[in-house]
């Protein structure tokens, strides 16, 4: 059984993403099923984040991407590749920081409390399997250390992970 996930207070954002990283590896060790990693991987960083309101996965299904495990409000199934900020995201293969997502032409409105938003590509061995996508209800919520610091989780998400599931 894990602990409680911690409340980080990010007034170091290096610091405590990487001890966010360590706390994300130790809570899905070696654990193969994608779903419970996912799963959990969203449910650590809606308990550590702060001003946030929606964190989780789309995975890419079909050329299309499919909302997967996710804390929120509930949101929309399906993204097409190169619409919103997800689809975006998967298609130029690049963390996308969006300081006012009603500036970002396209945007996908799922929970009208989103301000600003910043998606994580998952990348594994050059193919895209998804993104990690993150929302928050106060503008400019992200800056690039929260894009560094996402980066990492992803990584640790996609550490070991066998491709063979999507
Ligand atoms: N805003 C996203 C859609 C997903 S929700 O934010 C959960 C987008 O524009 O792709």
């Amino acid at each position: 059984m894990h602990a409680a996930a911690n409340r980080y207070a990010f007034r170091d954002k290096v610091g405590d993403y990487a001890r966010l990283a360590s706390e994300l590896a130790s809570l899905i060790g070696t654990e193969q099923d994608p779903i419970a990693r996912a799963a959990n991987t969203a449910a650590l960083i809606f308990a550590a984040l702060p001003e946030i309101n929606w964190a989780g996965f789309y995975f890419l299904r079909n050329g299309e991407l499919v909302v997967g495990p996710f804390q929120g409000k509930p949101a929309c199934t399906r993204i097409a590749i190169g619409k919103g900020v997800c689809g975006t995201a998967a298609a130029q293969r690049e963390t996308l920081v969006v300081p006012d997502v009603q500036e970002f032409p396209g945007h996908i409105a799922c929970d009208s409390d989103s301000r600003s938003e910043i998606v994580v590509p998952l990348l594994l061995g050059g193919a895209i399997l998804g993104v990690l996508d993150i929302d928050s209800p106060r503008p400019a919520r992200f800056d690039l250390l929260d894009a560094r610091g996402l980066e990492q989780l992803a990584a640790v998400f996609l550490s070991d992970l066998r491709p063979s599931w999507l």
